[in-house]
């Protein structure tokens, strides 16, 4: 970035931002980004792949000055791993990074403030990170992560659409005991409730057409093969392109896992993480990627995500739109996740007509922060 003469910050949630100047200065801003963490055991694609190809378009300018300024942002805490709670990064932009956020724990106890803090930012100054005013919209290039452009033979597509999703953590509670001299009549072990469990959500999403539900990893304690378990915490990521659906599935797992516990003398405690309500694109801004696919020689497809995006979280302020990669074999959140060169050579093409679209479009300045 600095080889295109791109001054780079990092603001006090840990996104790096850097700012390329229109050609006369109090120009509106396009921010193009996407996030640079990741899932333990990752691709290297994911996130990281729509920061470089943000840095690409611009090098694609050869120098050339827009009409609008062009701000490149690498988010933060995209996918939850470390605290459980997904958007981190994003969610600081449209000031809704609030004190019950900053006091959530890791595994290790420590919170989201004070990993901030021990990076060396300052959470106080959270609140300059938020989106300036004159924003004309967002834009992030992402792999699809799933089968359907590979199936469809189409290196692009544009996205209409982000599924809702939520996010919970289960821990049911039993009592620890003896492996060897506890009768099976005599238990509380909460692994086995928490099994039951898991085949009741499994069995759900099957039932209901379009749902994804996830159990994701489980944690017991004491945590020894000779020992009952006496706890069992486990998390909940659930998603439906319908809010109603999925928060109807919320209710009902969790009615469900009361149940099960009940039945088997021990108790559960859930905590919702996050309840992220599905999320439509900007249609200005997605019929002009449509277009610019089309200039690229392909042909342009919409879609629906089912991975959630910072885009969702900056859709709350601003026009928010995608473009997705084709994802060969549909394989992500694992090493094989991979991308074309060529469909990455396509997605420069599409974005820099993209850009030069919107440079030329009356309609683009009259869109400025809609909040
Ligand atoms: C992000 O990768 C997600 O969980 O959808
Ligand atoms: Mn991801």
């Amino acid at each position: 970035m600095e080889l295109l003469g791109v001054h780079m910050r990092v603001d006090a949630v840990g996104n790096l931002r850097g700012f390329y100047p229109a050609a006369q200065p109090n120009s509106p801003r396009l921010l193009i980004g996407s996030h640079l963490d990741t899932v333990p055991n990752a691709g290297a694609y994911d996130g990281v792949l729509g920061v470089v190809l943000a840095i690409a378009l611009l090098e694609g300018l050869q120098g050339r000055r827009l009409p609008f300024g062009i701000e490149v942002v690498g988010f933060s805490e995209e996918e939850g791993v470390r605290f459980g709670t997904p958007f981190i990064g994003s969610r600081a932009l449209v000031g809704r990074l609030d004190q019950k956020l900053l006091d959530v724990h890791d595994a290790q106890g420590i919170s989201v403030r004070k990993a901030i803090e021990n990076f060396g930012l300052n959470p106080d100054e959270i609140p300059q990170a938020e989106l300036q005013k004159d924003t004309l919209g967002y834009l992030e290039l992402y792999i699809e992560q799933g089968p359907i452009l590979e199936k469809l033979n189409l290196p692009l597509a544009a996205v209409e659409a982000i599924a809702g999703q939520s996010r919970l953590e289960f821990a049911f509670l039993g009592r620890a005991n003896h492996a060897g001299t506890t009768p099976m009549h005599l238990r509380c072990d909460a692994i086995t409730g928490a099994a039951e469990w898991i085949s009741a959500v499994e069995r759900l999403a099957h039932e209901v057409p379009g749902l994804v539900a996830t159990v994701g990893k489980i944690e017991a304690k004491p945590g020894a093969a000779n020992v009952i378990a006496g706890e069992a915490r486990l998390p909940l990521d659930i998603r439906h392109g319908s809010d109603e659906i999925r928060l109807r599935a919320v209710n009902d797992l969790i009615r469900e896992a009361h149940e099960i516990a009940a039945r088997r003398g021990l108790s559960v405690r859930e905590s919702v993480l996050l309840n992220q309500a599905a999320v439509a694109m900007d249609s200005f801004l997605t019929a002009e990627i449509e277009k610019a696919i089309l200039k690229t020689g392909c042909k342009p497809h919409r879609m629906v995500s089912g991975a959630g995006h910072d885009a969702m979280i900056l859709a709350e302020k601003v026009p928010a739109a995608m473009i997705f990669l084709r994802t060969p074999g549909g394989i992500s959140h694992h090493p094989a996740e991979s991308v074309a060169v060529e469909d990455v050579e396509r997605a420069i093409e599409c974005g820099l007509h993209l850009l030069d679209q919107l440079a030329s479009s009356p309609e683009s300045y009259k869109r400025i922060k809609r909040a």
